[in-house]
């Protein structure tokens, strides 16, 4: 990468101003297992309509979801793709060809899944795949919108690390994506669960929060996590923006000088 790109790269890390798109109303979580309940949780205390879904029947899930997710309503996958304004991921990645594509066609989509080997064993398709794990996904949900987020926070840190906006230890979230106004619906969605958001790039960029990164690997502040991209993109920052790669925040924006 010239040093240009790499500054350019650099300078377009802005994390998303989130105003005018609070017409998310609706979330569809698929998958009901650790990841996907407390997103589910999560979504509720931030005042979203939560429906949540598993693979099969919604009645199978129903006695789980009163007693785990009060307030959620379980619903068949598809069903509940439809009626969504964003979509969360949360199922095994090597399931992933079992979504609803069709009921997902237009949507916004949060891929939270990962590929860990040593967890989820290894998988050729991710192995041979030169591509982040997200794209192999948007290949699949051709028609949908898809941004990763949410992989880098463990489930059991999810309902524990959120702050209120402007808190000093406030975490921020990656997101990567190749739509903008996707990108826009998600950083409002992360800004609404209690955290900020860092704007990574396009959808290939989510290989910088994949599992044995940097990112994946900690808790970051926006500045901390911005700085980390900064210097993956291995940024030669020109002598009159100061030499080094620094970050600056100021409100809901990132900024990376
Ligand atoms: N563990 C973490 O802290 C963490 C953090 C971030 C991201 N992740 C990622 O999040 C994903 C989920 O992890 P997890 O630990 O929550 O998994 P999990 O506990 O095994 O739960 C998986 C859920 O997905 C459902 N599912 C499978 N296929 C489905 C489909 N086609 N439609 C709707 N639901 C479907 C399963 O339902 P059935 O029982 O009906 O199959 C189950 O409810 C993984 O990709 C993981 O890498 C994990």
């Amino acid at each position: 990468m010239s040093d240009v790109q790499a500054v350019s790269d650099a300078l377009a890390m802005v994390a998303i101003p989130t105003a005018a798109t609070a017409d998310v109303t609706t979330v569809a979580v698929l998958g009901v297992g650790r990841v996907g309940s407390a997103v589910a949780r999560a979504a509720m205390k931030a005042g979203y309509t939560v429906t949540v879904s598993a693979s099969g029947d919604p009645d199978d899930i129903r006695l789980l979801t009163e007693i785990v997710i009060p307030g959620a309503t379980p619903m068949q996958a598809a069903d509940a793709a439809r009626a969504a304004d964003l979509v969360v991921l949360a199922v095994p990645l090597h399931k992933f060809r079992t979504l609803p594509a069709d009921a997902l066609a237009g949507k916004t989509v949060i891929d939270s899944m990962n590929y860990w080997a040593p967890v989820d064993g290894s998988i050729d398709e991710f192995d041979e795949d030169p591509r982040s794990t997200s794209e192999i996904v948007q290949e699949y949900l051709a028609a949908s919108q898809v941004v990763k987020s949410l992989n880098h926070i463990g489930y059991h840190e999810l309902e524990a690390d959120d702050r209120p906006a402007g808190a000093a230890d406030r975490r921020a979230l990656g997101l990567a994506g190749d739509s903008d106004s996707a990108k826009a619906l998600v950083a409002e969605f992360i800004e609404r669960l209690g955290y900020d958001s860092i704007d990574a790039g396009d959808l290939s960029a989510g290989r910088h929060f994949h599992p044995g990164t940097a990112v994946f690997s900690g808790r970051h502040t926006a500045a901390e996590f911005a700085a980390i991209l900064g210097g993956l993109a291995g940024a030669s920052v020109p002598d009159e923006l100061g030499g080094t790669v620094s970050t600056s925040v100021v409100g809901d924006l990132v900024v990376v000088v």
